[in-house]
């Protein structure tokens, strides 16, 4: 399988769960095709992609008002019509419902989105071993 990264990262927590789940797809013999931001996305990556990997972080007042940020500017990737996604979303306290939210942006790019996971700041390792598990069961089921 081939792989693109999408992601926002404020203070680097969210890039660096990105790398490892890239690191751990390549030890699994996936091809990477690329990783960029989503408000500058590598549209060559997308397009040599299989999957469409989207990540970014919780934005709000902890308890209220959660949200993946930059949502927005998932609405203008390239149409994704064709690729599966998946998405991930790093926190700290309490994401909300913003991995709804998000993953409902990304299936409006035409993406067929096979789920999404959030991921505790704290517990990076862990939770991306947990994505990727899910990911590749999701993928196997479907
Ligand atoms: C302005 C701001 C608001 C945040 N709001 C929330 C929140 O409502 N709930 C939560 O669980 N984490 C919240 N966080 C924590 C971030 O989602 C968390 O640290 C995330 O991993 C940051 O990702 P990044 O390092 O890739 O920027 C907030 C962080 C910032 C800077």
């Amino acid at each position: 399988m081939k792989a693109a990264l999408l992601v926002e990262s404020l203070t680097g927590n969210t890039w660096k769960a990105a790398e490892m789940i890239g690191d751990k797809l390549q030890q699994d013999r996936w091809t990477i095709t690329g990783m960029s931001k989503v408000g500058n996305p590598d549209h060559a990556s997308i397009q040599r992609a299989d999957l469409v990997l989207v990540g970014t972080w919780t934005h709000g007042l902890f308890v209220v008002g959660q949200a993946p940020w930059a949502v927005g500017n998932i609405a203008n990737l390239p149409a994704m019509r064709g690729k599966r996604a998946a998405c991930f979303l790093t926190f700290a306290l309490n994401a909300g419902t913003s991995i709804d939210k998000l993953t409902t942006a990304v299936g409006q790019t035409g993406a067929d989105v096979v789920g999404g996971l959030e991921i505790k700041r704290n517990h990076l390792d862990e939770h991306t071993d947990l994505f990727i598990e899910r990911l590749l069961g999701a993928l196997e089921s479907a």
